[in-house]
């Protein structure tokens, strides 16, 4: 079986569970995105919320990316890492007064806001500062993403954005609001998308946006369609750089730029996924009455993907050439929700063996908790060991 290249006898001095990022994959992928986005003059900021480890958001932001954040938390770090606060962006429907103020302290690029009550609380904490912020509207513009529905964002029934039906009103109220500037519209759909047409969707919507926009006589400078591509989780050796060229052709085809007008994008999970593998250890492989269980010292506190969303990722043993058989793949924590993958095909499996869990930079180490008084996870680079 087709598997990842791992330092071994280095993971051998290291205690596990951990992450183990790729450096020189990131580069590539870098590489590719700057290329291809490059081709059109498309903006690309980085969404920190897939991985925020300060070595990954360093490179990334010596590689000339923006950032994208939805926290103050977020925003510090990205500031820390050295990304710009001219390209930084700030999402989220549930902006706090201090995380606005931080924004407005730092004059960030954009607040994307999510609702004319945030709007009204943006126009009042600029006033007090004596600033114009600067804003874009984020649009529920109701496209099915055609994802899970735990990451589907673009829908009536979600949280996000602002209703199509509500825009008129917002763009009345704000016109009587002198501390806020509109520069843009914003959208994110909703995430691993792997259907172009998803995308397609949305760059029609946002021409049928503008369309309504200009008949305000509105003309924005900024249009950002968030993030959303999808990588492939079932083949990260043969595949591990998702096609930005098809991705950012599809609205370099589609959308109607008017003159000057500027395009942005917020990728998470496309460029720092395939980068990261945990990199956990077989503790027991315990014999069941119809199953085998390869036991991990990695759980859910870990990577809670496939707990939380059912998840696939590949794994693999890397310590193993035995003949295959099959496993069910579990964590040592006491939930019965703590399973990797079910009946997954193994070389032949025994304690001490490593485990890579595969596709695990985005929203892997990011999300790991302490539950069960477990540790966090640590994190080795590449070129570090
Ligand atoms: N922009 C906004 C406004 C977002 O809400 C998100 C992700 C992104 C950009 C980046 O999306 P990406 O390119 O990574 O798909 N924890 C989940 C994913 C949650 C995504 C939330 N928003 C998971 O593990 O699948």
């Amino acid at each position: 079986m087709l598997k990842g290249t791992f330092p071994i006898e280095k993971f051998k001095q290291l205690q596990t569970p951990f992450y183990y990022y790729d450096l020189s994959l990131l580069q590539e992928t870098l590489n590719v995105i700057k290329a291809e986005s490059g081709k059109y003059g498309y903006h690309v900021h980085y969404a920190i919320k897939a991985n925020a480890n300060p070595k990954i958001l360093s490179l990334i932001a010596q590689n000339g990316l923006g950032a994208d954040c939805v926290s103050g938390g977020e925003i510090e770090a990205a500031l820390k890492a050295g990304f710009p606060a001219s390209k930084i962006v700030f999402a989220g429907v549930g902006k706090a007064d201090w995380e606005i103020n931080l924004g407005l302290d730092n004059h960030i690029f954009c607040f994307n806001v999510e609702s004319l009550a945030e709007l009204r609380i943006i126009n009042e904490l600029a006033a007090a500062k004596q600033q114009v912020a600067p804003v874009a509207l984020r649009i529920n513009p109701e496209v099915d993403a055609h994802t899970h529905a735990k990451i589907t964002t673009g829908m009536k029934e979600n949280k996000f954005g602002i209703n199509l039906s509500l825009l008129g009103g917002v763009l009345d109220e704000m016109q009587a609001m002198p501390n806020v500037k509109l520069i843009g519209i914003h959208a994110h759909i909703g995430s691993q998308i792997t259907d172009m047409s998803a995308f397609r969707n949305l760059a029609i919507r946002i021409n049928e946006i503008q369309d309504e926009l200009e008949q305000r006589g509105i003309q924005v400078e900024n249009l950002n369609f968030g993030g959303g591509l999808g990588i492939d989780y079932y083949h990260p050796n043969h595949l591990p750089i998702p096609a930005f060229d098809n991705y950012f052709a599809v609205f370099h085809k589609l959308v109607q730029l008017r003159p000057g007008q500027q395009v942005h994008f917020e990728p998470g999970r496309s460029v720092v996924a395939q980068c990261g593998s945990l990199i956990s250890r077989v503790l027991y492989v315990k014999e069941g009455e119809i199953k085998k269980f390869a036991i991990l010292d990695a759980g859910f506190t870990d990577l809670i993907r496939p707990a939380m969303y059912d998840a696939y990722h590949r794994i693999e043993n890397i310590s193993s050439d035995e003949a295959t058989e099959y496993y069910d793949v579990v964590g040592p924590i006491c939930e019965s929700s703590d399973v990797f993958g079910k009946d997954i095909e193994l070389n032949g499996t025994h304690r001490g063996d490593f485990i890579a869990i595969r596709s695990a930079g985005a929203y892997g180490e990011i999300m790991a908790s302490q539950y069960n008084c477990r540790k966090l996870p640590k994190a080795y680079f590449s070129n570090e060991l």
